[in-house]
């Protein structure tokens, strides 16, 4: 076979499996499969593919026909500027959450040295993406999960960034006191039971931790307010992204305690998906 009816081969099963992407993800896993870059096997569609080859891309498919996500399978997702390295001990960076990024480069000057804190670091795709702009930066990044964490720590030594970003393993609930100019954070905010009706890719291969958060879904974010009052420089900011339907009950609960809110990001859904606000007492 050559590359053009491979293609079509794991285009063709994967469509069976209900897989809309399901060309474009050939293309990713059949470039995996040959270790080139799609671009490189598009252009090559005549050569012949090995044997051995071709059953490592039949194993791929089939873990994709059982909706494994894309990024698990190659042990891969871009993000920002970057590609991190992800398994399923983190959660897999989305779009969305490059509104961060975005939004707090616009506070930070190039040279400057701020302080940040990252809750939830995950893969470390936002502090690191951060830090990579913004190198005068001091940076500590949490995350409860041990497992996740090796694997931020383990980005953060691709981009030659471990000696800027320092890594703790623990909850935001019993991090110590210091003062911080920016807190940003990606945190869990699914409700308990709306965890069954997420895509398939998502409940059965992301990790729970990385996304359940009790029945209103505002558990780690409440703890996350109440806890930068106390972490936060005055007027240092906190930055964070939130669930559909979350902004009104957010912006309540900021303001009870003492937060000013200074914009909502609406990602390209229009849905709120980024809160912007500074401590002010
Ligand atoms: C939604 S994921 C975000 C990961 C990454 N920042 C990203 O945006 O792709 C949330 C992360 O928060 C971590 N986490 C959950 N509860 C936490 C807590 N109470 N304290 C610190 N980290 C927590 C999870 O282990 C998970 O890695």
């Amino acid at each position: 076979m050559n590359y053009f009816q491979t293609l079509k081969f794991g285009s063709k099963k994967l469509k069976l499996n209900d897989i809309n992407t399901h060309i474009l993800d050939s293309e990713l896993l059949l470039s995996y499969a040959l270790n080139l870059q799609r671009e490189q096997v598009l252009t090559n569609l005549d050569a012949k593919i090995k044997k051995s080859r071709f059953n490592f891309f039949k194993k791929l498919l089939h873990r994709r026909q059982k909706k494994e996500p894309i990024a698990y399978i190659i042990n891969k997702k871009e993000f920002w500027k970057n590609n991190f390295y992800v398994n399923r001990d983190v959660l897999i960076p989305r779009p969305e959450t490059e509104i961060i990024v975005e939004e707090i480069l616009k506070f930070i000057k190039p040279n400057s040295s701020k302080s940040l804190l990252d809750v939830g670091t995950g893969s470390g795709c936002i502090i690191i993406s951060i830090i990579k702009e913004r190198l005068n930066c001091l940076a500590t990044a949490i995350d409860v999960s041990k497992k996740a964490l090796n694997i931020a720590k383990f980005n953060a030594k691709m981009h030659h960034l471990i000696n800027k970003i320092n890594f703790v393993n623990i909850d935001i609930d019993k991090i110590q006191d210091n003062k911080y100019d920016f807190i940003i954070s990606n945190p869990p905010y699914i409700k308990k039971l709306n965890l069954s009706k997420l895509d398939d890719s998502v409940k059965l291969f992301e990790p729970y931790i990385a996304l359940e958060a009790g029945i209103d879904g505002l558990r780690e974010i409440k703890k996350i307010i109440k806890k930068s009052n106390k972490l936060l420089k005055r007027n240092g900011k906190l930055i964070f992204e939130i669930g559909e339907y979350q902004s009104m009950n957010v912006k309540n609960i900021l303001n009870d305690n003492g937060y000013y809110i200074n914009k909502v990001v609406n990602d390209i859904s229009s849905v709120p998906r980024v809160i912007i606000s500074t401590k002010i007492n």
